[in-house]
C-alpha cells in the first residue's frame, strides 16, 4: 500500500468546524457510555480523540468532493489546534499526491499514558477493485511514522497490517478484527477506490509505563521516564513549541551530584535531547540542546521552529531517568527564546 496521505484542505475545514459540536455533545451527558457514540467520517485525513464508533461508507456514485467551506477561525479547543497544525504538513502532501491514489486515513490520538485499541466491526472493502485498509502501530504521514522506526521495539513489518475483503474466497474468514498500538497515536488508512464501507469501534487503555507520546494538547506537562529500562522514548508535538524542564534526575551520581543542570550533555549516554524536524520521522532530528543532571526548580523555556518537536529521553538502562516537561506551541513572541529553527 503507498504510504501517501492525501487529503482535501476543504475536508479538513470541515472536520474543523465538526469539533466542537462533537465535543459538546459529550459534556451535556456526563457518564453516559461512551464507546457507543457514533462519529461520521467525512474528511480524508480524520483526527479523533474520543472513544466510540467511527463510519465510513462511499456509495459508487460518491457526491464530488465537497466544496470549500466558510472558513470558521473560531479554534479555541485544543484539538483543533493539533488539527490545524498538522494541516500544514498535510497541504504540503496534497500537493504532491494529486496524482497519486488518495488514501485516507483516521488518525487516533489518546491521553499520554493510554494506548488505542481499534475493533474492526465490519469492513467493505474490495481486494479487487483496488480497495485496502490498513492498521498502523502509530501515525505515518508522507512515508514518516511516529514513534520512528528506531524507537519501536517492533520492525515496522509487524507495525502495518494491511486487510480487505476476498470475495472468491470460500469460506469467507470473519469480519472481525482487532488491533492495540503499543503508544497513545494510532492509525487506521483506506484507499476505497470504487464503494465500500466500513465500522471501526476506538478505545482507550491506561498503561502504567508509557514511552512514546504524541502530544495531543497545545500546552501541558508531561511526565517522562525510562522506568529503569534501556529504552529511548520520544514525545512529539506537531507544532513550533516552547519547552522547558519543571524537574529532571538523568544520569549517574556524578552527573547528579553538580546540583545543577546541564544543557551540553552530548558526551553522556544518558541525558534529554530536545529538538525538531520537519517531518514524523524523528531519526534524524536537529538538536538544540542535550541535558542532563538533577534539579526540582523550573528550569528556562526554548523555543524549537520545527514542524515537529521532539524530547527524546535516551536511556541506557543503569539509572533511573526522569522528567517533568513543560510544552506550549510558540508563536511569533517566543523568537528571542528561539534555540532551533528548521527549514519549514
Ligand atoms: C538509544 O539511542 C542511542 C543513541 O541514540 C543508541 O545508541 C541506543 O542503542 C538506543 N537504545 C535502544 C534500547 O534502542
Amino acid at each position: 500500500m503507498k504510504l501517501v496521505v492525501y487529503c482535501y484542505l476543504s475536508m479538513i475545514v470541515l472536520g474543523v468546524q465538526a469539533w466542537p459540536t462533537v465535543k459538546r455533545s459529550f459534556e451535556l451527558y456526563p457518564g453516559a457510555a461512551m464507546p457507543h457514540t457514533e462519529h461520521r467520517i467525512a474528511d480524508c485525513m480524520h483526527v479523533a480523540s474520543e472513544p466510540g464508533d467511527y463510519i465510513f461508507k462511499k456509495s459508487a456514485a460518491a457526491p464530488p468532493a465537497a466544496p470549500l467551506a466558510v472558513l470558521n477561525f473560531n479554534r479555541d479547543a485544543t484539538l483543533l489546534e493539533l488539527e490545524a497544525a498538522t494541516s500544514a504538513q498535510l497541504e504540503a502532501a496534497a500537493a504532491a499526491a494529486t496524482a497519486a491514489e488518495s488514501v485516507c486515513g483516521l488518525y487516533v490520538i489518546g491521553e499520554p499514558d493510554t494506548i488505542v485499541e481499534i475493533t474492526m466491526k465490519h469492513y467493505d472493502v474490495n481486494c479487487e477493485s483496488g480497495g485496502l485498509m490498513a492498521f498502523v502501530d502509530g501515525w505515518e504521514l508522507n512515508g514518516e511514522y511516529f514513534p520512528s522506526i528506531k524507537d519501536h521495539h517492533r520492525l515496522l513489518e509487524d507495525r502495518v497490517f494491511e486487510f480487505c475483503n476476498n470475495n472468491k474466497q470460500w469460506p469467507r474468514f470473519s469480519n472481525k478484527k482487532f488491533f492495540r498500538s503499543s503508544q497513545n497515536a494510532a492509525l487506521l488508512q483506506y484507499r476505497i477506490p470504487t464503494r465500500g464501507s466500513f465500522v471501526a469501534n476506538v478505545r482507550f487503555h491506561k498503561i502504567s509505563q508509557p514511552c512514546n507520546v504524541l502530544v495531543q494538547d497545545t500546552a501541558a506537562v508531561y511526565q517522562m521516564s525510562n522506568f529503569g529500562h534501556a529504552r529511548n522514548c520520544t514525545l512529539s508535538a506537531l507544532f513550533p513549541a516552547a519547552v522547558s524542564l519543571g524537574s529532571l534526575r538523568i544520569g549517574g551520581k556524578t552527573v547528579r551530584a553538580q546540583e545543577k543542570v546541564n544543557y551540553d550533555c552530548h558526551q553522556y549516554e544518558d541525558r534529554l535531547d530536545i529538538g525538531g524536524s520537519a517531518g514524523l520521522d524523528t531519526t534524524g532530528m536537529e538538536l538544540a540542546s542535550a541535558v542532563c543532571g538533577a534539579t526540582t526548580e523550573l528550569g528556562p523555556e526554548q523555543a524549537i521552529f520545527c514542524g515537529v518537536t521532539s524530547v527524546r529521553l535516551v536511556s541506557t538502562g543503569r539509572y533511573q531517568n526522569q522528567a517533568a516537561v513543560i510544552v506550549r506551541k510558540a508563536d511569533e513572541h517566543d523568537l528571542d527564546i528561539a534555540t532551533l529553527l528548521c527549514a519549514l
